[in-house]
């Protein structure tokens, strides 16, 4: 039988797509393989998001190249945003490989490994057909992932995301609902909801949506951010209940009744689009877990605005507050980038106060990085990278010590757990509560199960207790 190597790097889509592409080549008879060296088909599924993941790619595609010399027979394919960043040019870099695919083009994959004919084959169209109806076979027993979108039309002026993802599409909420109850026959008991921004989840499915400045203002830069209108015309979303169309509250609503699915998350959640609804949604619906990944990515007004993002730090703490009083055990964590061009010394300053006004219950940093083609990377006023360094160092010790707090706060407490399995160290169980918080604990209890837990310690990112 065949078999295959399957790599993939990235964010939660992209793991997802990996899903789907074990499918595809399962079906196919593949057989999956867990060394390069095994295996006759070498698929690696790439981010390209900032320099350091196309650095880590490198090593990977050095194995790739030198196992197809030694074996010219074998196929080494290259999926995601790398390669669709890159189109043509991707081939010159890399022509040990022979197949590439970007990452609204999945469903070419049967195809092209039985068309491959020892010559270079890319697909990289902007593919209307989404990768969330392909089929995906999971890695989780309880817990999968549910697209409800895809691309990104907002062009934030340092990602490269609407390059490589696409225009911004939602999924009609009938097949998503659909989904959902097949998850749950198929035992899941816990859904996290993807999408680059799922808050404006729905706005091009209804025609005449309000659709923000920021993004028209891109659609005109770049014709292929506009909108699908096919996607539009969807009679599925004319048939959904809500009065004006589907919207990220009335899908949580609708995934909410779902029977046996017991816990919703979702991410990644745009400050600019997080609605009133979406906060009562969190505050009234039992299954959704109140974690709310919310990116703020700086807090400082001059740079939020060079980054195109549409909100203000004002803005941005007055969500944070109206969150933490609707709904008093949420979760709020977030992405920081510094060193974004301009950046001074007062500007990282207010993300600092940002992280301790906002307390944010974790965080992910980020060194800025230039992004070929993105308008962040034309800017003036680029930092050294002795400067980018010092200051993520210091805003990683200030997320550590917000974090760290919050995790104390838990302490004494009792939480809902969905069991995952045994720990690392395998002398006890883990688990995460509603919050998204890992907890080690001891006692017994299967994996899918959720348990009561008793918090006794707390670390900055972990917790461990007792049943
Ligand atoms: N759609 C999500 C995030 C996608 S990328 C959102 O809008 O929140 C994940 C994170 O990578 C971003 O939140 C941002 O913090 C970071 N990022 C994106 N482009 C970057 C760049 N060029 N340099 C450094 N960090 C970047
Ligand atoms: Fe990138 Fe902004 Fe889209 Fe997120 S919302 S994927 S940061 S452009
Ligand atoms: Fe990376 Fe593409 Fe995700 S660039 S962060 S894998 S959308």
């Amino acid at each position: 039988m065949p078999t295959y190597y399957l790599r993939t790097f990235g964010c939660q889509m992209n793991e997802h797509d990996a899903e789907r592409i074990r499918a595809l080549l399962e079906a196919e008879g593949l057989e999956q393989r867990a060394e390069p060296d095994d295996a006759d088909v070498l698929v690696y599924n790439t981010c390209t998001v900032r320099k350091s993941a196309d650095e880590r790619l490198a090593g990977h595609l050095g194995t790739a190249a030198r196992l197809k010399r030694e074996d010219p027979d074998r196929l080494v394919v290259v999926t995601g945003c790398l390669p669709q960043a890159e189109q043509a040019a991707f081939f010159e870099r890399f022509p040990f490989v022979d197949v590439a695919l970007g990452p609204q083009n999945l469903s070419h994959l049967p195809e092209a490994l039985r068309a491959f004919h020892h010559a270079p084959q890319g697909y990289f169209a902007d593919d209307p057909a989404m990768s969330g109806e392909l089929p995906s076979r999971r890695q989780r027993r309880y817990q999968a992932w549910l697209q409800v979108m895809s691309g990104c039309t907002n062009f934030c002026s340092y990602c490269i995301v609407p390059f490589v993802r696409g225009p911004e599409r939602s999924r009609a909420p009938r097949a998503i609902i659909d989904e959902a109850r097949r998850l749950a026959a198929d035992g899941v008991r816990e859904i996290t909801l993807l999408g680059q921004n799922v808050n404006a989840y729905g706005r091009d499915l209804t025609s005449g949506a309000p659709v923000g400045a920021i993004d028209e203002a891109a659609a005109r830069r770049d014709p292929a951010a506009r909108r699908d209108p096919a996607a539009r015309r969807d009679p599925a979303a004319r048939r959904d209940p809500a009065a004006n169309g589907p919207t990220f509250a009335s899908l949580l609503h609708a995934l909410d009744a779902v029977d046996g699915i017991e816990r919703i998350r979702f991410t990644t959640s745009h400050p600019k689009d997080l609605s009133r609804d979406l906060i009562d949604a969190l505050a009234e619906l039992p299954g959704v877990c109140e974690h709310v990944h919310l990116p703020a990515q700086s807090g400082s007004d001059r740079i939020l605005a060079a980054m195109r993002r549409g909100y203000t730090r004002e803005r941005y703490l007055q969500l944070v507050a109206n969150l933490r009083q609707r709904v008093p055990s949420v979760a709020i964590t977030t992405d920081l980038i510094v060193g974004f061009p301009g950046e001074t010394g007062d500007d990282f300053a207010e993300t600092l106060s940002l992280v301790g006004e906002a307390d944010f219950d974790g965080a992910f940093t980020f060194v800025y990085s230039p992004r070929p083609g993105t308008a962040a990377a034309a800017l003036p006023g680029h930092l050294s990278d002795e400067v980018k360094r010092e200051r993520v160092q210091r805003l990683i010790a200030a997320t550590q010590q917000t974090a760290r707090r919050r995790r104390q706060a838990m302490v004494g407490r009792r939480y809902e757990v969905l069991v995952e399995g045994p720990s690392r160290h395998g002398e006890t169980l883990r688990g995460r509560t509603r919050q998204n918080v890992t907890v080690n604990f001891s006692g017994a209890a299967r994996p899918g199960e959720l348990v009561d837990v008793l918090i006794e310690q707390a670390t900055s990112t972990t917790l461990k207790g007792r049943r």
